[in-house]
């Protein structure tokens, strides 16, 4: 259920077919794509901010589902709370492992790293909030999200909350295919490329290096979901869920329109 490594449709195709040989599809989770992600990820704190001051009133243990490289825990460890990092990616996770060694060791020794599919995972405990940021959901399929939802619903405390939050597109933006330039914690510049029609309900994100190095040239790909809110919201509620949907203005509001959405378990 990662992101898998198809050959990008529009711009990010065309580039890969002009590279030829040197071009070395990855996924965006793994060995090649971790250590891109996260140096991007490192600039952009997005819906960070948001979700932590939701968690801030509900006091207790918090479960950060699709975790990576760290980008929410951390913060969510700095508020004083146990913390359960869940992650399928070997390679995302051994970058957050590398975050908690520099870490101060009364946050490190508050959290727990565990490699497990969201869709499918046990833990010991229970949670006051479970927290599944980054428009994350969209990399899970119909099956997934039903395997989610029940997991939560067995690991999240009696008036625990679910945080979680979805993407769908802004009404301001026609265009089949961006290409922004952005550049990581490192200094290193990347051409990000998101292919998506309108109404298609998959969008392609293709990363690369901006200045293209003379050998192989990794060009990391994804296929992620579009989940509209209400449907989200739907789904949960079937899943036994009570749900409050909210709006959340986040700064590049144009395209992606993300929406957070908070959710109780009824028992
Ligand atoms: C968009 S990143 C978000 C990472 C982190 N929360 C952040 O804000 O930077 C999505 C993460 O989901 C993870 N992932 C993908 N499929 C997963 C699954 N089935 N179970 C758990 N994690 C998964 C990927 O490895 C990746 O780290």
């Amino acid at each position: 259920m990662a992101a898998t490594t198809l050959l990008p449709p529009g711009r990010a195709g065309q580039l890969v077919a002009e590279l030829g040989d040197r071009a070395r599809l990855c996924d965006l989770y793994g060995p090649h794509g971790a250590p891109i992600y996260h140096d991007m990820s490192l600039r952009d704190t997005g819906e960070v901010r948001h979700l932590v001051g939701l968690v801030r009133p509900h006091p207790g243990p918090v479960l950060d589902l699709a975790a990576g490289s760290g980008r929410i825990t951390l913060p969510l460890l700095a508020l004083g709370r146990e913390v359960t990092a869940l992650d399928l990616s070997a390679d995302m996770l051994a970058l957050l492992r590398q975050q908690l060694d520099r870490a101060p060791a009364h946050l490190r020794e508050r959290c727990t790293v565990v490699q497990a599919d969201m869709a499918d995972f046990r833990l010991p405990r229970r949670y006051a909030v479970i927290v599944l940021g980054t428009t994350s959901i969209s990399l899970l399929d119909r099956a997934g999200r039903a395997g989610l939802y029940r997991c939560v619903a067995e690991h999240l405390a009696d008036g625990g909350r679910f945080f979680l939050t979805t993407l769908d597109r802004g009404a301001d933006s026609p265009e089949e295919e961006v290409e922004i330039t952005a550049t990581g914690a490192s200094g290193t510049a990347y051409r990000l490329y998101e292919h998506w029609p309108a109404g298609a309900d998959v969008r392609t994100i293709t990363v690369l290096p901006s200045e293209l190095p003379d050998g192989p040239v990794p060009v990391c790909t994804g296929h992620v979901r579009v989940l509209p809110p209400d449907r989200l919201a739907a789904e949960l509620t079937q899943a036994g869920f009570t749900v409050q949907q909210r709006r959340t203005p986040l700064e590049d509001a144009g395209r992606h329109r993300v929406t957070l959405i908070e959710a109780e378990i009824q028992r």
